[in-house]
């Protein structure tokens, strides 16, 4: 769809006799461009400055500045190095100095007299390129504008939504003490655990808005035990499914500065992960590795695929299976944007019916100045 329609496209011509610029002038002119003339490539070079052009034809025999010089000028500077050119020469066709240094394709030669069927073929393909180009950046600028506006509005939403729940669980801890012992016992809990998911995805927004628009998810570093922090992850996972296996088997240290409440998040996250969407007739397995001096290793494995499709997008945000669709798809995203925050990384792998993720972290932050 287009909508906006286009400033018209500029081109320069160059050229040191003002009756062939009036030439060239008449064989190009058409409603949708503008075209520029320069004497000199004194007079170029300053439109230059004004002017984003799509195109610049040159003539080669210039006294003063001759064409190709005026070339060599246009590529040594930044706003005009990807300016094509056209020579325009009245020299032969063996003769012409091949002009070095300009990528192939955004060089090509018109011979005098000027063929105007060619001069017309030539000068097309360079303004559609450019219109090409100017279309991708209009699209691409929309879709910036468009995805901060929705995640600004997500960051407010969220930020509203907290209220009116922290007043629903309020009310639950008051309903649930003076229900004791009542048959509305189990909706009391079924009104709590909702209001836990909804809480999770009101902080996994935030999240979300923290790394896409605030500039990445910031950590604090401190002391910290990885160990500890999976125990402490696995206990209170442990009471929400009692049913499912949870190994836990470690080496070496496992102490390094990190985010403790950010790690917590993480390995809450993958473990939940490999309840929620793994085989649950098969075992969740965690090792964790702290034999290397400089990093941990954390592996998570559990029965059941990934889905093929969503494999590939597995860490951008709201990608998610058909299974059970509790989260919004922000889990792993938040997590891998906490690993690089840690200046650490995570792996997936989900083949033949196991899936296992891998974090590695450095111990410590590997841009602070060493002591
Ligand atoms: N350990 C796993 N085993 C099998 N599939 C997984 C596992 N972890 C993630 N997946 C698949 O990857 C998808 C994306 O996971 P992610 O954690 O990002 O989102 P989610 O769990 O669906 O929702 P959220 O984490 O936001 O509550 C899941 O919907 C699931 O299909
Ligand atoms: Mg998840």
């Amino acid at each position: 769809m287009k909508t906006q329609p286009f400033a018209p496209v500029k081109f320069l011509l160059v050229d040191d006799l003002e009756e062939n610029l009036l030439v060239l002038e008449k064989l190009l002119e058409r409603p949708e461009l503008e075209l520029l003339k320069a004497r000199s490539g004194r007079e170029a070079l300053e439109l230059l400055l004004k002017h984003e052009v799509a195109l610049a034809l040159i003539d080669v025999q210039m006294p003063e500045m001759d064409g190709f010089e005026l070339a060599e000028l246009m590529r040594g500077a930044e706003r005009t190095r990807r300016v094509p050119v056209i020579f325009v020469t009245a020299g032969l066709r063996e003769q012409h100095r091949i002009f070095e240094g300009y990528d192939a394709g955004a060089v090509d030669f018109l011979f005098k007299p000027i063929d105007a069927r060619i001069l017309r073929h030539k000068t097309q393909t360079f303004y559609e390129l450019y219109r090409q180009r100017q279309e991708l950046e209009r699209v691409t600028n929309e879709l910036a504008d468009t995805l901060r506006f929705n995640e600004t509005f997500v960051a407010a939403i969220g930020h509203d939504l907290r209220n009116p729940l922290n007043a629903v669980v309020m009310a639950t801890d008051i309903l649930e003490r003076s229900a004791a012992g009542s048959s509305i016992q189990p909706l009391i809990q079924r009104i709590r655990s909702s209001s836990r998911r909804m809480a999770k995805m009101i902080d996994d927004l935030s999240d979300l808005t923290r790394a896409r628009i605030g500039g990445g998810i910031l950590i604090q570093r401190a002391p910290a035990d990885l160990l500890a922090v999976c125990r402490k992850v696995v206990a209170e996972l442990k009471t929400a499914a009692p049913d499912r296996s949870i190994e836990v088997e470690s080496a070496g240290d496992l102490h390094g500065e990190w985010d403790a409440p950010r790690l917590e998040q993480v390995i809450s996250n993958l473990i939940g992960n490999s309840i929620r969407h793994g085989d649950p007739a098969r075992p969740v397995r965690l090792r964790l590795e702290g034999g290397h001096a400089s990093e941990v290793c954390f592996r998570i494995e559990n029965g059941g695929e990934v889905p093929a499709e969503i494999l590939p997008h597995l860490f951008e945000p709201f990608r998610r299976g058909n299974g059970r669709r509790e989260g919004l798809g922000l889990g792993l995203y938040i997590v891998s944007q906490i690993a690089i925050a840690h200046g650490g990384e995570i792996t997936a792998h989900s083949e033949n019916g196991t899936t296992r993720f891998e974090l590695r972290l450095p111990r410590r932050d590997p841009n602070a100045p060493t002591a």
